[in-house]
């Protein structure tokens, strides 16, 4: 178990970040419900709405962690579609790759976000979920997000994101700065659970993301709190 949380702007956080999820990877899921009271399915769910899939479409969900925002994707394209889960972690794939069943329509690959093996204009939609707040370079995330997808195509990002009014703006501190620390401890990794509340105040607060994504390139950029303005999904057209 590692003591301390990966750092932005060290060369190696790229590599911490990767080996965190490993190690984490057989709490992850458990974790998100205690952390999000269940809630973060809801979340996942609005994300999946907001990509506007339609039947035989093709998505391609980055961070995809142990899956779950791919499997919503893979419902809205049906039996006809095609849904690629994309991660820079193996035991994350592995677990998602368990969880698949009998939806073919998705399947689950090693990749890097910031260095993505798809042809250009691939696919109808990117999404990606908690996954932008630990990319080594998020500006460079997107401009691979917009190359892959076809023109028009959607980019959803939902991310946790810093509260900006009271009361709220407490809360925020309360639970990500005591209670998920402590939470981290009791499943056994005190250290990505303190990276957490690092990660999200040193991401974007939501105008800004939304101005990013214009500066990537983006059209039609907007964005819905929710959870009393904890949670944010942003989306954009190519
Ligand atoms: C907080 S988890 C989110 C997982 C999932 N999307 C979800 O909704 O629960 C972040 C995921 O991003 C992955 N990740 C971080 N940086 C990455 C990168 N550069 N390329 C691919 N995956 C990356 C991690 O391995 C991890 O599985």
């Amino acid at each position: 178990m590692a003591d301390t949380p990966p750092r932005r702007g060290d060369e190696r956080f790229a590599g911490e970040v990767n080996t965190m999820f490993d190690r984490i990877s057989g709490v992850y899921d458990r974790m998100n419900r205690v952390m999000t009271a269940g809630l973060d399915r809801t979340w996942r769910d609005r994300a999946a709405d907001r990509a506007a899939l339609e039947p035989g479409q093709h998505a391609l969900d980055l961070c995809c962690g142990t899956g779950d925002l791919a499997f919503e994707l893979a419902n809205r394209v049906g039996p006809g579609g095609e849904v690629v889960g994309a991660d820079f972690s193996n035991p994350m794939l592995d677990l998602a790759r368990g969880k698949t069943g009998a939806r073919q329509q998705v399947r689950f690959e090693w990749a890097d976000a910031l260095d993505l093996p798809y042809e250009d204009e691939s696919f109808d939609a990117v999404t990606i979920a908690f996954g932008a707040r630990n990319l080594a370079d998020l500006d460079l995330g997107l401009s691979e997000m917009k190359r892959v997808l076809k023109p028009g195509g959607r980019l959803v990002i939902l991310e946790i994101t810093q509260p900006a009014r009271q009361p709220l703006k407490s809360f925020f501190g309360l639970w990500f700065d005591r209670a998920v620390p402590l939470l981290g401890k009791v499943a056994g990794d005190s250290a990505a659970y303190e990276y957490l509340p690092d990660s999200v105040r040193s991401f974007p607060t939501a105008d800004r993301l939304a101005a990013r994504m214009v500066e990537a390139g983006f059209s039609e950029v907007r964005w819905t709190l929710m959870a009393g303005g904890i949670i944010a999904i942003h989306s954009g057209v190519r």
